[in-house]
């Protein structure tokens, strides 16, 4: 590892990437770069956290490509270059196909997707220079495997994915290596804070339409696991913490035990049952469809 490498997190306003921010601030070794939505920034003062001269606080919405290179440019003229990017920030959309418009899904890959790779498009030219480099995209086990009710963020991690994967040979010559961290469920209030499209928020309002069960049901399992499993922002941010400072970090790590679980289950059954077990273990998928009969105006 380089000695003091500057390590950028984008999202670092809340959840994940804070926990991560902290972690990293504590341990005093590296030059940080924490950045969060402009209209979140004042959030690092609240939570006392402050510029210093190895911690710099800036702007950066990963959605827009004059924020990301003025961003990436003040790095440079401050810390010469970015030697540890992590592609944190992200969304998820809680919606089924029919319930999501162009724009909804183009908003969304920009976020989940095109946003970390034009990331690292802009940090690779320094990363190949000085022959060092750590890309670590937090990705999802909605990368991994999709599921109902998730399609457009299942789509976008799937992207974030297998972009990574092609990248993990591209820059590897140059020392330069790709992780994709893949979280399963944190206990956090990342349930709270899904978003919803203009017709996907009807449908999980509406008891009428016919995909209000398949919203009803996945949002209670999807809350209760949240709030029983052990693994924290906390316990996930000290895993990307010791990727940072790995020799030879592999392409794909589980970021909680779940996660580790889940892969197993993917890689280990005949595809055709895994997707058979999958949907007859969906919760209260027996009732999704039944429709009441006022419902077929929104069908038709
Ligand atoms: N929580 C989970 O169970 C879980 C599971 C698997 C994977 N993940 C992944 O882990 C990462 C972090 O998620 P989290 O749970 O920590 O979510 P979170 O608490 O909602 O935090 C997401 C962060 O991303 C920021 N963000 C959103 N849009 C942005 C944009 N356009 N530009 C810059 N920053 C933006 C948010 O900023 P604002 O505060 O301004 O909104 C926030 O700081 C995500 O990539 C997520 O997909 C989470």
């Amino acid at each position: 590892m380089k000695d003091r490498p500057t390590v950028l997190i984008t999202g670092a306003s809340h959840g994940l990437g804070l926990a991560l921010a902290r972690l990293l601030i504590e341990k005093r070794r590296y030059r940080l770069v924490l950045t969060a939505r402009p209209s979140s920034l004042f959030r690092f003062g609240e939570l006392g956290i402050f510029e210093d001269p190895d911690l710099m606080l800036t702007p950066l919405d990963v959605v827009d490509p004059l924020s990301r290179e003025t961003a990436i440019h003040n790095v440079t003229v401050r810390f010469g270059g970015v030697d540890v990017l992590i592609n944190n920030a992200g969304v998820m959309t809680r919606a089924v196909l029919e319930h999501v418009t162009e724009e909804d899904h183009l908003e969304q890959m920009r976020v989940n997707y095109r946003g970390p790779m034009e990331l690292t498009r802009l940090v690779l030219p320094y990363m190949r220079a000085q022959r060092y480099g750590r890309i670590i995209n937090i990705s999802s086990v909605g990368g991994m495997m999709a599921m109902p009710t998730m399609t457009v963020y299942s789509a976008s991690k799937f992207a974030l994915e297998g972009a990574s994967e092609a990248l993990f040979y591209e820059v590897r010559p140059w020392n330069i290596r790709v992780t994709l961290v893949q979280p399963g469920f944190i206990n956090s209030d990342g349930f709270e804070r899904v978003a919803y499209t203009g017709r996907s928020f009807q449908g999980h309002e509406d008891a009428r339409s016919p995909y209000h069960a398949h919203y009803h049901y996945m949002e209670a399992f999807v809350a209760k696991i949240m709030r029983r499993t052990w693994a924290t922002p906390e316990s996930v941010a000290a895993r990307i913490t010791r990727l940072i400072e790995q020799k030879r970090p592999p392409l794909r790590v589980s970021g909680t035990v779940d996660a580790f679980l889940f892969s197993m289950l993917r890689r280990l059954l005949p595809r055709t049952l895994y997707h058979e077990v999958l949907y007859r273990a969906l919760p209260g998928v027996s009732q999704w469809g039944r429709t009441p009969p006022d419902a077929r105006a929104e069908r038709e």
